[in-house]
């Protein structure tokens, strides 16, 4: 029987963190949500945009809080975290969903590449200052939005932020599988802490949002364009492509550590199914030193 927005299990009482909640995935998540009850925080880097999408989901249930979260800042992230602690002290549910697609090699405010910074270290920062507040709430679960992209990236650790060479597409890739390798780290330090808090990773396959649009505009590529109008039929809608995430967050079925996606032809589209870990990620090795890198980049 495929999993659907019907399974998803009842909310009420709990709150759930979602990153890049304005837009397709992560509006999705938060409908979804909302509508079974939840506390839903709206963390974006637009105060209007989150202001807005709380207004437009408003009918749907649950109680809708917009956050400001700029994930290509790590004061703003801090911030955040201090926010979600002084005002509610408790969290439920982190969703690290938001994430920015190989746009031109730009600079976070710390000066580090973009994908790396906003997809990765921003969501890992994050998770680091809201952890706390979800050790004592039974059933508490971190979800990584990673993609597809993960099983074509490796971590360039002597070259981390493209200094020496970047291929937009090749720094996707590496901050993919980074929440990947993340995911399953976290996964493994709060089994040693002996915490109940779970963490897990999804991806939504090919997924219409916002994405591909933004990524074809800041590259001002016209093949991009093209590509993407001929793909067309290999994508889902953005409810669709939630399903995984919203599963990994919500399901009694969904394990410490897995990895979910659409169970469909090669994993683009189709009802939550456990899909394969990219084998680079899977290196214990790999995620404690990737680990260290980043609390050494939080530091400054
Ligand atoms: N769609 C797909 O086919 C697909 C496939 C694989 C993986 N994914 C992953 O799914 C996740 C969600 O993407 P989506 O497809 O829903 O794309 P989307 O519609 O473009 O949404 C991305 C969200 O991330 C936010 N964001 C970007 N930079 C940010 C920053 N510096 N601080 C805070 N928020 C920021 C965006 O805010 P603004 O609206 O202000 O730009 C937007 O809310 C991403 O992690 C992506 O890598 C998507």
């Amino acid at each position: 029987m495929p999993w659907t927005l019907a399974d998803c299990p009842d909310q009420q009482g709990r709150t759930a963190l979602i990153t890049g909640a304005n837009s397709g995935l992560g509006l999705e998540t938060a409908r979804a949500l909302a509508a079974r009850g939840a506390r839903v925080l709206l963390a974006c880097r637009s105060h209007a945009k989150a202001t807005a999408t709380c207004q437009e989901l408003a009918a749907v249930g649950g109680e809708l809080i917009p956050l400001e979260l700029d994930l290509a800042d790590l004061v703003s992230v801090q911030q955040a975290a201090r926010t979600v602690r002084e005002r509610w002290g408790a969290l439920d549910l982190l969703i690290n969903n938001a994430g920015v697609m190989a746009p031109p090699r730009q600079l976070s405010a710390q000066g580090l590449e973009l994908q790396f910074a906003v997809n990765h270290l921003g969501h890992f920062a994050l998770t680091q200052g809201l952890l706390p507040l979800m050790q004592q709430r039974p059933g508490a679960r971190v979800v990584h939005v990673s993609s597809g992209a993960s099983y074509f990236g490796s971590i360039a650790f002597d070259d981390l932020q493209g200094e020496r060479r970047y291929d937009a597409w090749a720094a996707y890739a590496q901050s993919k599988l980074a929440n990947m390798i993340t995911a399953l780290e976290l996964q493994r330090r709060l089994r040693d802490q002996g915490s109940g808090v779970l963490s897990l990773a999804a991806h939504p396959g090919l997924a219409r949002t916002n994405l591909q649009p933004s990524s074809v505009a800041a590259r001002g590529s016209k093949l991009e364009a093209l590509a993407y109008r001929l793909m067309d039929p290999l994508f889902q809608s953005a409810a669709m492509g939630a399903l995984p995430q919203l599963f990994a967050a919500t399901a009694p079925t969904a394990e410490a550590g897995g990895f979910y996606g659409p169970g469909g032809v090669g994993n683009l589209k189709g009802y939550p199914q456990p899909c394969r870990i990219a084998p680079a990620a899977l290196n214990p090795e790999t995620g404690a030193r990737l680990w260290q890198v980043s609390e050494a980049l939080c530091q400054g």
